[in-house]
């Protein structure tokens, strides 16, 4: 078998599309405030596609470039100032932040209804009981793509690789919400080769090249590569062996141009989320 690639970035393409064509719509512009302190390279490549983005979508944005020592105090004042700005409906704050800076404070700083990020510990526990809000980018934009070719995850048993608060975590309760039954895997794992062998559904978002090889797949398994990770030869890769795996599965998505795309793509309506929220539409 070889497997249908999922083509994040032209679904992302499609997202944004529809996102823009709804801010032309509305007479007050949807505005998102993106906060990068220090210049950790990556972290200034990812603010960078968020601001391309967002010019894109037709969509307000403004970046906030702050030296890596910067006070907790001064981070917080931006934040709330921010904060109580109608023409701003989203606060991004990139993460990592520097060491001296207490993420926690400063995720719990944004006003619930401005965390476009799902961040908030509000939003978080919304997403745990399924009600209504702000869905964390990444996990949704797996969901959106699954749904795009027609893969429905109930009944399925989906297994995720990763139990981080920004990935592993949300996704787990975005596929419980499709009626997946869900195993978290996660380093202390016994036998991660086996529990994977049972997946339906592999979601790899450990961030290790190599993690996920060819023989720990289930022949057709449908696999979500959400890693992005640098292998000896300094080429983006994934966690799973791409050569090998796309041979035994029945799906999926490529690293670049899979998740990631798609991870940016769900920022972008997350934005007019807020807007409407602040009555924008
Ligand atoms: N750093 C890595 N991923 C993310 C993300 O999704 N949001 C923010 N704010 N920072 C990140």
């Amino acid at each position: 078998m070889s497997a249908t690639v999922m083509d994040g970035k032209a679904l992302a393409a499609k997202v944004k599309s529809e996102v823009r064509c709804k801010v032309e719509s509305l007479s007050k512009k949807p505005g998102l405030a993106v906060i990068l302190v220090g210049d950790d390279p990556a972290s200034r490549v990812y603010v960078n596609g968020k601001k391309r983005d967002c010019a894109e979508c037709g969509i307000y944005s403004e970046e906030y470039a702050l030296p890596a020592e910067i006070s907790q105090e001064e981070l917080l004042d931006l934040i709330d100032v921010l904060n109580g700005r109608e023409d701003i409906d989203g606060i991004l704050v990139q993460l990592p932040l520097p060491k001296h800076l207490d993420e926690r404070q400063v995720l719990l700083a944004i006003r619930p209804d401005k965390d476009v990020d799902c961040f908030h510990p509000f939003n978080v526990g919304q997403l745990m009981i399924g009600e209504d809000g702000f869905l964390p980018c990444t996990p949704a934009g797996v969901m959106r793509m699954l749904d795009e070719y027609s893969i429905d995850p109930a009944g399925k048993h989906c297994v995720i690789v990763g139990r981080s608060n920004i990935v592993g975590k949300p996704q787990a309760m975005l596929m419980l919400r499709k009626n997946a039954t869900v195993t978290v895997c996660h380093t202390k794992t016994a036998d991660l080769k086996a529990e994977c062998l049972r997946a339906d559904i592999l979601v790899a978002a450990a961030g290790r090249a190599g993690l996920i090889t060819g023989d720990m797949l289930k022949e057709g398994a449908m696999v979500v590569d959400v890693a992005i990770n640098r292998n000896e030869q300094g080429r983006l890769c994934g966690d799973v062996v791409y050569e090998a795996a796309v041979e035994r599965a029945s799906f999926i998505t490529p690293v670049p141009g899979g998740v990631g795309p798609m991870t940016r793509a769900m920022l972008m309506e997350n934005t007019l989320y807020a807007a409407k929220l602040h009555g924008k539409w």
